[in-house]
């Protein structure tokens, strides 16, 4: 019996995403993090944040720190999308108020030098941090694992940082197509690699990362968004069948609907700008929905969080297959005592069944 099977029953997260009526289980992205005091002194022990990232005690600490605080659903794995070309061999480092600044690659050379057996190497420590989890949380609290999507590693890598125009990433989509599909083939394969590894450790739920899913026009959001994002689902599916894979292509809008039916995902997770009838009408029934609380009115608190976390749930909640969430990750600045309150109002606004 996998982790999953043993869980399924118990786990409010896996209920839903699985389609039993249930609690409606909540967990927020970016749940551990700078908000949070117990984190900022974790993290100044730890030195840099790969330091961080890469020591499994500490690693599982701040994971679960979120959980003992909010009773939440779920404890996310505690990583970065950017660990991925880290492993591939494209040095990665975190600056101080810029965030993640990598050596652009600048050629089919430099791609070649790449290599996806450095995922089972160089990232053993987030497997470690994964069993650590799983072993110290109770069966009730699903631990999620995750990874970037290839088209947003892809961008990191390309443009070295995060961009405005995307320029630099987009001259290879629509000028140097066959130097990018072998970019995005050697990120399918690490992705599909860590996301196996991850669930070999303990992860029952997977979701990807799509942060720039939006920037791309509709030929290209097929070919770089959505069809990698099948072909790994296919792979891990191929060896998990039952593990919940949930995606996040960040401001797809209308492509949602055909996303989610010809990528195989069991899940979306919409952002901010979904509007709540339109996920619930025209989503299919099987597949679940996660979101989507602005985390600027998280940050704001008060009568307008009420407001935007009771139309959610009074949209959503009776659907099935309903996950509540953010629609996009906690700000830095974020008071933690709004998080208690929102994780409060969404178990007194349930309309599913009590919990025990
Ligand atoms: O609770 C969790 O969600 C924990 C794990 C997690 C982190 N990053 C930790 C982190 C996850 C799931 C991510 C995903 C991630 N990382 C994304 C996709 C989701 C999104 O927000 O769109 C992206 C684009 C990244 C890349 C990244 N990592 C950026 C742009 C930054 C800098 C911005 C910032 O907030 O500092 C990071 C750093 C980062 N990743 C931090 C954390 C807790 C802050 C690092 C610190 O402590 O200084």
């Amino acid at each position: 019996m996998t982790a999953v099977d043993a869980s399924v029953s118990i786990s409010p997260l896996l209920q839903a995403l699985n389609g039993r009526m249930g609690p409606t289980p909540v967990w927020l992205m970016r749940q551990a993090g700078r908000y949070l005091p117990e984190y900022r002194e974790v993290r100044a022990r730890a030195g840099g944040f790969f330091d961080l990232c890469y020591n499994p005690g500490l690693a599982c600490e701040v994971a679960l720190q979120p959980i003992r605080r909010f009773g939440l659903d779920a404890a996310i794995l505690f990583s970065d999308i950017l660990v991925i070309p880290d492993a591939l061999g494209q040095g990665v480092r975190f600056d101080e108020g810029v965030g993640p600044v990598l050596s652009p690659l600048s050629d089919g050379r430099a791609l070649a030098a790449l290599d996806a057996d450095g995922v089972e190497r160089r990232l053993a420590p987030v497997f470690e941090t994964l069993e650590r989890m799983r072993g110290a949380l109770p069966p009730e609290t699903a631990v999620i694992g995750f990874s970037g999507a290839p088209w947003t590693i892809a961008v990191y890598m390309l443009e070295g940082r995060a961009s405005r125009e995307f320029l630099i990433a987009k001259s290879w989509v629509y000028g140097r197509r066959e130097e990018f599909s072998r970019l995005i083939a050697l990120l399918e394969e690490a992705i599909s690699r860590y996301l196996i590894r991850q669930v070999e450790s303990g992860a029952q739920m997977l979701q990807l990362f799509d942060t720039w899913a939006m920037v791309l026009d509709d030929a290209a959001f097929v070919e770089w968004v959505e069809k990698p994002t099948a072909r790994i689902v296919a792979r891990v599916k191929a060896r998990f069948p039952r593990v919940p894979v949930v995606a996040f292509p960040r401001g797809a809008g209308a492509s949602l609907e055909g996303f989610a039916r010809r990528t195989g995902v069991d899940g979306i997770s919409i952002d901010t700008r979904t509007p709540l009838a339109w996920a619930r009408d025209r989503l299919r029934p099987e597949t679940a929905v996660q979101g989507n609380l602005d985390p600027c009115i998280l940050r704001i608190g008060g009568p307008a969080m009420r407001r935007a976390a009771a139309a959610i749930m009074a949209a959503l909640s009776g659907r099935g297959r309903f996950v509540f969430n953010l629609g996009h990750g906690i700000l830095p600045d974020t008071p933690p005592d709004h998080v208690a309150e929102l994780v409060r109002l969404v178990r007194e606004l349930d309309t599913t069944t009590e919990r025990s």
